[in-house]
């Protein structure tokens, strides 16, 4: 930094120029000094990010441009001094990927001297982590409301970008988030979603996303000249991107960076950078497992409506509860219980009614039964993205479950991508992307409102995870990506490679509810589109590998009889755990995925890979030391492959500690599920 400043120096003494105007240049260091971000006034507002002295973005914009105010960013501001400090706290969660979550870093609010004080006067907020950055905006208001922001200036430019590999998925496309990540050059990227993964030609790699996503438009980037990707807001329906207030905080934006791929996994930046727990005491929200009446409506066997064979009855409801109970499942979700599936349901969302029962469904029984049995109802929440109409009856049909004890509410808002519908105060209807600053509104004002009565939300169509879950512990999961469901009606249904891939992409941005565990893998023969894309073994691994305190247990009942064996990983498996380890994997390829339960002494390790077989050498040292553990070990047969021998694998137990190491053979789209149980002394 000297150096360049040096220069700048002595080339404006050179060239005349006076001294008042020379640029000035700040520097923020992670604690562990690998991460540096400079921060620049030359030529607007400017970032560099090096990484173990690689340049990795160079010369970013910063900005945000306003309707009735001259944009920041634009107009010769100049950057004052700054003081930075490092901060270094451990918190822990009520549940999540590890009990306790370090978040050390070192945090500089950079100031600005403007022309004069007609114009916008914000700060920049910098936080350094070792494992990445995040900066937001700060206006320095009085609270005076109706500040329009019409755009954000700010950009990552990457440095060597035509060398690196991105994986991605379109952003303002008409299924929101349900597309297939593609993998790609940066020549082949136009406006994509975040989290956004980047793997540069050294090995470096590097994730854009944002986090505590609060009153504001959901950030996608849209790619101008080559690298530089520039941070685009969802629009409202008005053409505005956001409408606030003179004091207001934008979302962090944020950019992991970690020497390879599993180092993106094994970060905590996102729900670092979100606000403590807001809701106090949070022990009703409980992580857990859950079957449901669902995947025979995406097989098309029931229907939610009582227009063909209903799924949602009471005698099919008990049925489901007698095998939760048998099993230790927490919950049994029952989707098309309540008046308004029949005829065409996501087109018209008007017609729900959420506390009405269709008359072969006894809510009431229902509930009261599954509390006899230990088991709970879980509730569904259909809104087809008609949201007033859902507003104007949500509070009751809260308060409905909450007096029948149902803890936990699938929400979902199947509508085209800006097709969420909306009645304005003057009554007109209007039209938004899941995304805007609407509906990110929106979602927050359920999940607020759902812990008023002890009730979790797992949103489907969800806006995307910023780390949310840190504030609102009962946001206890959510979709977001294409999900299993995909595989009973999907065209094309996921490739071998999709699991991998959210790994690496959607899973960054914090737990989803995939829906695992599907033993019937082609309910219309090996040869059909339709089926899913993998071994029996890979179902099982994947409740290890994709994380979310809530795992459905996704088949029809009667498809585990046939693999009572398999099926008793899904019956050991925990959700919540007090340690998480990504401990091998490339993106796109392969993951494996080692944690340990919450509560327990048990490890579990998930490995699920592409549509390529491989052989995994695991050294077991994340085991806890001067123990052994029965390893029981769930893997593919010699034979096994995803296309023609799925349902092929064999099943191990032996004794291991620290010191061994573990080869697994994972068949093409392949997988294997280890419990280590430990072996008491
Ligand atoms: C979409 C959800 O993702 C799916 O799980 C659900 O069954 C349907 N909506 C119906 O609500
Ligand atoms: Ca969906």
């Amino acid at each position: 930094m000297l150096r360049v400043g040096l220069l700048i120096a002595m080339l404006m003494l050179l060239s005349g120029i006076s001294t008042a105007c020379l640029a000035k240049s700040v520097r923020i260091v992670s604690p562990d000094k690998n991460l540096t971000v400079q921060i620049t006034d030359q030529d607007g507002l400017r970032y560099s990010v090096t990484f173990n002295g690689v340049t990795v973005i160079r010369d970013a914009r910063l900005g945000i441009v306003f309707r009735d105010r001259p944009a920041f960013g634009l107009q010769g501001e100049r950057l004052n001094d700054i003081t930075p400090k490092t901060f270094n706290d451990t918190w822990s969660q009520r549940w999540g990927e590890r009990q306790h979550v370090i978040n050390q870093f070192t945090e500089a609010l950079t100031g600005f001297t403007l022309p004069d004080d007609s114009f916008a006067a914000l700060q920049v907020r910098w936080r350094v982590y070792n494992d990445g950055i995040g900066f937001r905006y700060e206006m320095l208001g009085s609270g005076e409301q109706g500040i329009a922001i019409t755009d954000e200036l700010t950009e990552s430019t990457l440095t060597q970008s035509e060398q690196a590999q991105a994986w991605w998925i379109p952003a303002l496309g008409w299924n929101r988030y349900e597309f297939l990540y593609q993998q790609s050059g940066f020549a082949d990227i136009d406006r994509v979603h975040t989290p956004f993964t980047v793997r540069r030609q050294d090995g470096i790699h590097i994730s854009i996303h944002e986090a505590a996503l609060v009153d504001f438009a959901s950030m996608y980037l849209d790619q101008r000249r080559s690298g530089t990707l520039k941070a685009a807001l969802v629009p409202r329906s008005d053409g505005l991107k956001v409408l606030t207030r003179d004091d207001f905080i934008s979302p962090w934006r944020t950019i992991q960076v970690a020497p390879n791929a599993v180092g993106l996994i094994n970060s905590d930046l996102i729900i670092n950078l979100n606000d403590a727990n807001m809701l106090g005491n949070v022990d009703w929200v409980e992580p857990g497992k859950y079957v449901g009446i669902w995947w025979g409506m995406h097989l098309g066997k029931f229907s939610w409506g009582n227009d063909g064979v209903h799924g949602a009855t009471t005698e099919r409801a008990r049925q489901y509860i007698d095998f939760a109970a048998q099993h230790g499942f927490d919950g049994v979700l029952v989707e098309g219980w309540n008046h308004g599936w029949d005829g065409d349901w996501f087109k018209d969302g008007d017609l729900f009614n959420f506390t009405k029962a269709y008359t072969d469904f006894d809510l009431a029984a229902v509930s009261s039964y599954a509390r006899e049995k230990g088991v709970r109802l879980v509730g569904h929440h259909e809104t087809s993205g008609s949201v007033t109409h859902y507003e104007q009856q949500v509070e009751r049909a809260y308060a409905l479950y909450d007096s029948l004890d149902v803890r936990q509410v699938k929400t979902g808002y199947v509508a085209d991508g800006g097709q969420m519908k909306r009645v304005d105060e003057q009554g007109i209807t209007r039209y938004e992307w899941h995304d805007s600053q609407y509906g990110v509104n929106h979602y927050l004002r359920s999940v607020e409102l759902a812990a008023k009565y002890k009730i979790s939300i797992n949103t489907h169509e969800p806006i995307k995870d910023t780390g949310l879950r840190r504030t609102y512990p009962n946001w206890i999961s959510r979709e977001g990506a294409r999900g299993q469901e995909f595989n009973a009606w999907g065209s094309p249904p996921n490739p071998p490679e999709h699991e991998v891939n959210l790994a690496f992409t959607r899973m960054l941005s914090g737990p989803m509810d995939f829906t695992p565990g599907i033993f019937n893998l082609a309910a219309n023969g090996l040869d059909a589109e339709n089926r899913v894309q993998t071994t029996l073994m890979k179902q099982l691994a994947l409740y290890v590998a994709l994380y979310s305190p809530i795992q459905m247990v996704a088949d029809l009942p009667e498809h585990y009889a046939q693999y009572q064996d398999a099926f008793q990983f899904i019956v050991d498996v925990p959700t919540d755990w007090s340690h998480s380890i990504a401990l091998q994997g490339e993106v796109g390829d392969f993951v494996a995925i080692a944690r340990k339960q919450r509560d327990g002494e048990d490890w579990y390790l998930g490995a699920i890979t592409d549509e390529n077989e491989r052989v995994l050498t695991i050294p077991l040292s994340f085991l806890d030391a001067n123990v052994r553990y029965q390893a029981q070990i769930y893997k593919d047969g010699e034979e096994a492959t995803w296309q023609t021998n799925p349902y092929q694998y064999v099943i191990q137990s032996t004794a291991v500690d620290k010191e061994d190491v573990l080869t697994l053979r994972l068949a093409p789209s392949g997988g294997a599920a280890v419990r280590f149980a430990l072996i008491k002394r």
